[in-house]
């Protein structure tokens, strides 16, 4: 199924998928049976998600298509600390200090995706197996297109995943609602009266997925780099046929085109991350030229919604960029953790071993100056497991007294998407919460049992055979 069996390059998504399959077989779940393109997909994630699964799931039989798709590429924390070689708690820090080594790309002349070529009236989207996600959807939606493109001002191009509405065999309605490089980017072009060249690639390794995301890095810096820095070797691209773009040599399709200037089109609804139906877009509208492929492709999609697919690497990117910048003046934060619960995205839990008052304040300005999408900041001491929703919420109920620990800013800009964002602006009241015990006084004490309690604990009770 993996195809080219000796020659699985490791950057690819085969390669992750051939990690999983040799290390965590129980990850991956192949499902032969035919699935329909319409909402099958999406239910089957969320049935696994709500048995507390996050398994990476190989559809091989999609009705009506030839091509097999794979989805829930990221959805466990697990399998992205595996590519990062590093514990599940070390993976906020560990992608944080990998991504500011930015390590040069290597271009390399044989590409994967360069077997099959189609192009001109030959071009036809329609073919491949996108699925229908959500019965709100306008339309099946390519959700794990990593399009890049050039600054057209400084020439450094950029990779980010955006959403793109199928629209006709060469048409897709995309939103560039994050506003970040790529928005920017085809500002730029269309200020000049030209569109804007770009390729959307899919099929690629979840590190590219995860590097994609970093948006605090300076401007002469390529994205694929800060990739290339998360694999510890230079990222292999190939170019392409439009602009001579470079792209991941490893991936499954690319799409050759161009976001155009001066035209907007209705694009949306799409079933979104914050686990409601967006009607927000920019409207923008993609047009392809030329598709290329390997003879043997997987579609990739992310399942989308509040899905661990489609949040859980915001997740991470977020828990890495809000620890760069608290580090920078409180070396006593402990860790950060954006709970897949809050969208993955509006509340930030930060854990620090706190030395003086004031503290928590201070790092709940520097993660709202640091993170658009942060609308909520709780502290707590580092006796408290910010990966345990229990634990903080007992910290919220038993530190904190509301009329001094929690506080408001007013009209701050949030997320486009964020349901209760202002629709004029985007503005929202942002908000933090100080649940840390007062410096320099007793506090209650809290009840602790030992581990070696509790290990005593755990063997008496496995004798008189209950299962933990
Ligand atoms: C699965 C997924 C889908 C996304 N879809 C969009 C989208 O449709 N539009 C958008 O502007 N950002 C979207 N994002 C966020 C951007 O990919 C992210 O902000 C990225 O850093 C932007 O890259 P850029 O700086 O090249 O624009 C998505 C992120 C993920 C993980």
């Amino acid at each position: 199924m993996l195809g080219r069996a000796d020659n699985v390059d490791n950057q690819s998504l085969r390669g992750f998928l051939r990690m999983v399959e040799t290390n965590y077989p129980d990850e991956l779940v192949r499902i032969r049976e035919p699935v329909n393109p319409r909402f099958d997909m999406t239910a089957l994630v969320f049935e696994l998600e709500r048995s507390g699964k996050n398994p990476v799931v190989l559809l091989e039989s999609v009705a009506g298509y030839d091509m097999p798709v794979v989805t829930n590429v990221a959805a466990n924390r697990r399998l992205l600390a595996a590519c990062l070689g590093v514990d599940v708690r070390d993976l906020p820090t560990a992608f944080r200090e990998r991504c500011q080594k930015y390590i040069p790309c290597e271009l390399v002349a044989e590409a994967a995706w360069n077997e099959v070529v189609i192009e001109g009236n030959d071009v036809d989207l329609n073919k491949l197996p996108i699925p229908l996600q959500f019965s709100v959807d306008g339309a099946p939606y390519i959700t794990a297109g990593q399009i890049s493109a050039r600054d057209p001002v400084s020439g450094v191009d950029t990779t980010g995943f955006h959403r793109l509405m199928l629209k006709g065999k060469n048409r897709l309605g995309v939103s560039l609602h994050s506003r970040r490089r790529m928005f920017e980017f085809h500002r730029r072009a269309e200020e000049r009266g030209k569109s804007l060249p770009a390729v959307i690639t899919i099929g690629t390794h979840p590190l590219h997925y995860m590097g994609s995301m970093v948006y605090a890095y300076p401007p002469n810096v390529r994205k694929f780099e800060i990739i290339g820095g998360l694999f510890g070797e230079p990222y292999r691209l190939a170019r392409c046929g439009i602009e001579d773009l470079e792209v991941p040599a490893g991936a499954e399709i690319i799409i050759e085109g161009e976001i155009l200037a001066g035209v907007r089109e209705p694009e949306g609804p799409f079933g979104e991350f914050t686990g409601y139906a967006s009607y927000r877009s920019t409207q923008n509208v993609f047009v392809a030229h030329r598709i290329r492929m390997c003879g043997d492709a997987m579609y990739h999609a992310v399942t989308s919604g509040m899905s661990k697919d489609h949040i859980l690497v915001s997740c991470i990117t977020r828990e890495g960029e809000i620890l760069n910048a608290l580090r920078r003046n409180l070396p006593n934060v402990r860790n950060v953790h954006v709970p897949h619960t809050t969208c993955g995205a509006f509340v930030a839990f930060i854990s620090m071993k706190k030395t003086a008052d004031g503290e928590p304040q201070m790092a709940i300005m520097a993660t709202l100056g640091t993170e658009l999408y942060t609308k909520y900041v709780i502290v707590v001491d580092d006796d408290v497991d910010i990966f345990d929703l229990n634990d903080v919420m007992w910290a919220v109920a038993t530190r904190v007294r509301a009329e001094k620990d929690i506080f408001f800013i007013p009209g701050a800009k949030a997320a486009i998407l964020d349901p209760t964002s202002d629709p004029e602006n985007f503005t929202v009241t942002k908000m933090g919460v100080d649940a840390t015990r007062p410096a320099g006084r007793d506090f209650a004490e809290r009840l602790v049992i030992s581990d070696e309690q509790r290990a005593r604990a755990r063997s008496i009770l496995e004798a008189a055979g209950v299962k933990l």
